[in-house]
C-alpha cells in the first residue's frame, strides 16, 4: 500500500537497476520536484550523483542559500555551484519586454549549465540525467518516453548533441503532495518541501521594467516579508502561489514622517489554484494584509504603496508578465 516509506524503497531500487555504476548529473532549481528527484536518486546511488545550481540571483531571500547549505546537509550530496547573478544581470541590462527576459534567462542558463556539465564530465563519463517529472506532465504531454520534453521550460533542452543523456525520472509516478510526503520522507528541509510553485526565469519577471541589482534587492526583501506574513499566519498551504511584483518604472507620491515621498508601488498577487491553468485571488484575511502593508512601507525604504490584485485567471494571469 502507499506509504512514503514504500515509494523511496520501491524508487531507490529502481533507480540501482537502472543506472549500475554509471555517473549521473542532476540541475536543482531550488523547487521541490527537482530536489526531491535528486534526494531519491542520491539515496539510491550515492557519489555517483552530482548536482548542479545555477545561482542566476533571480531567486528570493535565503533560497540559494536552502539549496547549497540545507539541502546539501540533508543529503550529502555533492554540488557544484555557478554563480552567475553578474552574467545573468549583464545580459539583461536595457531589457524590459518579458518574453525577452524568458529568452535571455533561458539562453543563460543552458549556456552555464552546459559549461558545468562539461566541468564534472570532465572528471567522469555522465550517462545518466535526473529530471523531476510528475505524472501530471506525463498525462498532459500524451505519456510515453520523453513527452515530458514538451514543456520546455521545466527541463533542460537545448544541449547539444555530445550533451545529450538518458533521463531517469523518478517523481513519473507521482502527485505534488506525493512528491512532498517522499520529500519529507527523505528529511529534506520544511521550507522546501513545502515550497510554491515559482516560475524558473525568478524574479525577472515579477519586476515590472528593467532588471537591476538594486530592483531585486528591494522585491526580495518586500516578498520576504509577505511571504513571512502569510507563513505566520498559517495560509502557505491555501495559498497556491504569492507573487510580489515591483512596479519599477512606476512612481507614486507618498508622505512619511514629515517628508513627502516619491516611491514605487509593489503588488500583492496570492491565488488560490488547483494546477496553475485557472486561478483566483485569495481572501487573505485583512489583518494579514494590513501587517504585510505596514511592514513593506515601514521596512522597504523604496517602497510607499502596496495594492491588491483582485483578478482572476482568466483574464488575468498568475504572473504580471
Ligand atoms: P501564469 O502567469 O501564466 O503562470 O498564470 C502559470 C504558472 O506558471 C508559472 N510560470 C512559469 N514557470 N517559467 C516557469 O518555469 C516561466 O517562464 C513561467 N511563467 C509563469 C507561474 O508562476 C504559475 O505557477
Amino acid at each position: 500500500d502507499w506509504t512514503a516509506a514504500n515509494i523511496v524503497e520501491e524508487t531507490v531500487a529502481a533507480i540501482r537497476e537502472q543506472v549500475g555504476d554509471k555517473q549521473v548529473l542532476c540541475a536543482l532549481s531550488g523547487g521541490v520536484d527537482s530536489a526531491v528527484a535528486a534526494a531519491l536518486v542520491q539515496r539510491a546511488i550515492g557519489d555517483q550523483l552530482t548536482c548542479v545550481f545555477v545561482d542566476h540571483g533571480l531567486l528570493r531571500a535565503g533560497e540559494a542559500e536552502q539549496v547549497e547549505d540545507d539541502f546539501v546537509a540533508a543529503t550529502g550530496v555533492d554540488l557544484v555551484v555557478k554563480e552567475v547573478a553578474d552574467q545573468f544581470l549583464d545580459a539583461l541590462a536595457g531589457v524590459s519586454d518579458p518574453e525577452q527576459k524568458r529568452k535571455i534567462i533561458g539562453r543563460e542558463f543552458i549556456r552555464t549549465f552546459e559549461a558545468a556539465t562539461r566541468q564534472v564530465a570532465a572528471d567522469h563519463e555522465i550517462e545518466f540525467l535526473v529530471q523531476g517529472t510528475l505524472y501530471p506532465d506525463v498525462v498532459e504531454s500524451g505519456g510515453g518516453e520523453g513527452a515530458a520534453n514538451i514543456k520546455s521550460h521545466h527541463n533542460v533542452g537545448g544541449l547539444p548533441d555530445d550533451l545529450q543523456f538518458t533521463l531517469i525520472e523518478p517523481l513519473r509516478a507521482l502527485f505534488k503532495d506525493e512528491v512532498r510526503a517522499v520529500g519529507a520522507e527523505l528529511g529534506l528541509p520544511e521550507a522546501m518541501v513545502w515550497r510554491q510553485p515559482f516560475p524558473g526565469p525568478g524574479l525577472a519577471i515579477r519586476i515590472v521594467g528593467e532588471v537591476t541589482r538594486e530592483r531585486l534587492e528591494i522585491l526580495r526583501a518586500a516578498d520576504a516579508i509577505a511571504r513571512a506574513e502569510a507563513t505566520a499566519a498559517g495560509l502557505d498551504r491555501e495559498i497556491w502561489q504569492f507573487p510580489v511584483v515591483l512596479l519599477a518604472d512606476v512612481r507614486s507620491v507618498g508622505v512619511q514622517g514629515d517628508g513627502r515621498t516619491y516611491g514605487h508601488p509593489v503588488v500583492l498577487r496570492p491565488v488560490s489554484s488547483e494546477d496553475a491553468m485557472t486561478a483566483d485571488w485569495s481572501r487573505l484575511p485583512y489583518e494579514v494584509l494590513e501587517t504585510i502593508s505596514t511592514r513593506i512601507t515601514n521596512e522597504v525604504r523604496e517602497i510607499n504603496r502596496v495594492t491588491l490584485d483582485i483578478t482572476s485567471k482568466p483574464p488575468g494571469t498568475i504572473e504580471w508578465e
